[in-house]
């Protein structure tokens, strides 16, 4: 799948990804600048943050407590549409997803 963050500043980064990997190993990957992922996609730090698109939310499997409760601790607001991009698994279903990046991650 491919999947398209975008930058605070309104930049669109298009990657492709494999099929089965996190949208977190996906952006650490291919150099995505605003993903920090301190703990390594394991849940523990919210430094992989992002917004998902509204056309995409509903799309998205429910996310965990673990993901629920780490994002109250996220450095940039929480917003309904936040989630932890290391908790997102890709597939073909998900190809063309846009995730919008937060203004901080620390
Ligand atoms: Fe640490 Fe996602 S990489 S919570």
């Amino acid at each position: 799948p491919s999947i398209t963050f975008v930058h605070p500043d309104g930049r669109a980064q298009r990657i492709d990804a494999s099929n089965g990997e996190s949208a977190m190993q996906a952006a650490t990957r291919q150099d995505v600048n605003g993903i920090l992922a301190e703990c390594g996609g394991s849940a523990m730090c919210a430094t992989c943050h992002v917004y998902v698109d509204e056309d995409w939310l509903a799309r998205l499997p429910a996310m965990g407590d673990d993901e629920d409760a780490l994002l109250d601790g996220a450095a940039a607001e929480r917003q309904a549409n936040s989630r932890l991009s290391c908790q997102i698994q890709l597939g073909a279903d998900l190809d063309g997803l846009v995730l919008r990046l937060p203004d901080r991650q620390t």
